[in-house]
């Protein structure tokens, strides 16, 4: 799949006001798609986003042997009895996330070889809480020519208490541990929706999980799991980057498909900003009638606010009325993009894992670079608030996470339009 280099072309100045449905979470449903690794037969998942990880993810599971469908939003996983236990690098290297086939090739097979994709712009994404607790699991876990080799006569269930609550650990431990021998107990488990999500597909194939969206998982195991079909839960960064977005354009948006409680505490320093908020059965209203006032963020694990959405918080203190501090305890190096802010006229310092900030009442357009996803969106985000057009580069970084995202900011009112880069 070439991509031709796009960049967005993005006036400033437009209030967003209207509706946008949203989708299901591209953290969740990559990590599902895994899950279907752990049973024989055809399992499909609907609200997908359409999204290059998608596809992109279709081949890292065809490369195991299965056969995948996308068609629209549905995606039909058919897995062989015996998939291949060697997910190698042209696969891998185009997708991070599809360290996750780990997990389920280590609980179905004893055995993985998994490529390690090269390194990440939002900071370093080590691997040694997924090693450790499969280790724990009575796998021996060892890195070798650019791949993590597992290998396991028998999984047994353990007690494993992480490090930190990593999300990605969590879940390649519990698709392992579904299928070990005995209970499984993971403490300081990571407790993101998406990991709820993950939770409710196993359990629906057969696993016997408690405790999603607690720190503490109990996996009881089972003999064999049985395909199933499910639906994604509806992204929550994508919709609290609309609820963003209606902050920082002063405009009013109603967002569809995403749980209100799974945005919590985002809604509540948007509320503390100025925003009027209100939430309807499948989703929410921001509305930001005046300039928003400056407020502090701190990225944390959920419940807390996301780290995927600080560039949002960084986009909003830009224009916020005051001082705001902005840290960032998850990713290393995620505030890489506040240069490309401070490339449009933001008063903003960086000190270790702090971001500071004094809000200007503009932003002023200038050529920037996404660097990654999050950040991609976040400087749309600005660039409505900017003078002028703002050129944001690299556009295939955003295309990775916001299905549709020209198509819904015009239908917000904004003009934004694709035109090719370079
Ligand atoms: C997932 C999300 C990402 C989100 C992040 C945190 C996907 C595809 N990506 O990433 O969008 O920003 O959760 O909410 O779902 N760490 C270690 N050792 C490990 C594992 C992680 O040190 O073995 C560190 C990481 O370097 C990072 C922190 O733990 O600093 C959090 O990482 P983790 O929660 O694992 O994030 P991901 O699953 O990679």
């Amino acid at each position: 799949m070439d991509v031709q280099p796009e960049k967005l072309l993005v006036s400033g100045g437009a209030r967003l006001d209207g509706d946008v449905t949203v989708t299901g979470a591209k953290n969740s449903v990559l990590k599902l798609m895994a899950a279907a690794l752990l049973a024989e037969g055809t399992t499909t998942i609907s609200n997908c986003p359409r999204i290059l990880d998608v596809p992109l993810m279709a081949d890292v599971l065809r490369g195991l042997g299965c056969r995948v469908d996308v068609d629209g939003d549905v995606v039909t996983i058919d897995t062989p009895q015996e998939p291949s236990f060697h997910a190698d690098f042209p696969a891998v290297s185009r997708l991070r996330a599809s360290v996750c086939v780990l997990g389920p090739l280590m609980g179905r097979l004893g055995r993985a070889i998994v490529a390690l994709p090269g390194g990440d712009a939002i900071g370093s994404r080590p691997l040694d809480m997924h090693q450790n607790g499969l280790q724990a699991l009575g796998a021996t876990m060892r890195i070798e020519h650019g791949a993590v080799v597992g290998e396991a006569a028998k999984l047994r269930g353990a007690t494993i208490e992480l490090d930190f609550p990593s999300v990605g650990a969590t879940e390649n431990i519990v698709m392992a541990a579904v299928l070990a021998v005995g209970t499984t107990t993971i403490e300081n488990a990571a407790r993101e929706p998406e990991i709820a999500d993950l939770v409710h597909m196993l359990n629906g194939m057969g696993a016997r999980i408690t405790g999603a969206g607690t720190p503490t998982l109990v996996i009881d195991g089972v003999d064999r799991l049985s395909p199933t079909h499910h639906r994604t839960v509806g992204d929550r960064v994508v919709g609290g980057t609309w609820a963003f977005a209606a902050a920082v354009t002063r405009g009013r948006v109603r967002v569809h498909g995403v749980d209100a409680d799974h945005l919590t505490v985002p809604l509540e320093r948007l509320v503390a900003a100025g925003a009027v908020v209100s939430r309807a059965p499948d989703g929410f209203e921001v509305r930001m009638n005046a300039r928003p006032r400056a407020v502090d963020f701190v990225t944390l694990p959920y419940p807390s606010f996301p780290t995927d959405l600080q560039p949002m918080a960084l986009a909003l203190a830009a224009v916020s009325d005051g001082h705001s501090i902005i840290t960032e305890n998850v990713f290393d190096a995620r505030f890489r993009f506040v240069e490309e802010l401070i490339r449009m006229g933001a008063d903003a310092h960086i000190d270790g894992h702090h971001a500071s900030i004094r809000g200007r009442d503009q932003l002023s357009s200038a050529p920037v670079w996404a660097t990654d996803i999050r950040a991609g969106a976040g400087l749309v985000l600005a660039g409505l608030a900017a003078d002028g057009v703002t050129e944001v580069h690299d556009v295939f970084h955003i295309d990775r996470g916001y299905p549709d995202f020209v198509q819904n900011l015009t239908s917000l009112g904004a003009t934004v339009e694709r035109a090719p880069d370079r």
